[in-house]
């Protein structure tokens, strides 16, 4: 499959597959653990957790500015490291997480990030 399958959709399924992360700049620190999760098209997902959990680090990934070590990310069964990035970035919105859009600081034991959305 190819990225212009995805160029038909207006909307995609994303997941993520057991995946694990270390920032290249901090290796020692696994960020996240095999986690799995799937965001569906026309739903609101919110991904809740302290300060530090891999929140951002998850729209990172989503955004392929870094690819997971290991497990992966598709969308509607592609994997992201088989899509143009740029051609990601057009199809992608990520409102991340400012204090002035939310009544608790990003450092809040229950801060929230909106995550994605696919034109
Ligand atoms: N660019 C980076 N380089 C190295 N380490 C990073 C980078 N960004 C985040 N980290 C580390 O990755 C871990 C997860 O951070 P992340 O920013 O994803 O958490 P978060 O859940 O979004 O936190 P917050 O609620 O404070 O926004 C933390 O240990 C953080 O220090
Ligand atoms: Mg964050």
């Amino acid at each position: 499959m190819s990225s212009s399958r995805l160029l038909r959709r207006s909307h995609a399924r994303a997941q993520l597959r057991d995946a694990r992360f270390r920032y290249p700049s901090r290796r020692e620190t696994e960020v996240l653990k095999g986690l799995s999760l799937e965001l569906r098209p026309g739903k609101v997902a919110a991904l809740v957790g302290p300060s530090g959990g891999g929140k951002s680090t998850v729209c990172h990934l989503i955004e392929a500015f870094y690819y997971v070590n290991d497990g992966a990310i598709l969308f509607d069964g592609v994997n992201i490291k088989d899509l143009d990035p740029r051609f990601l970035h057009d199809q992608i919105s990520i409102v991340s997480q400012e204090p002035s859009l939310f009544a608790t600081s990003p450092s809040s034991p229950t801060s929230m990030v909106p995550v994605y959305s696919m034109r």
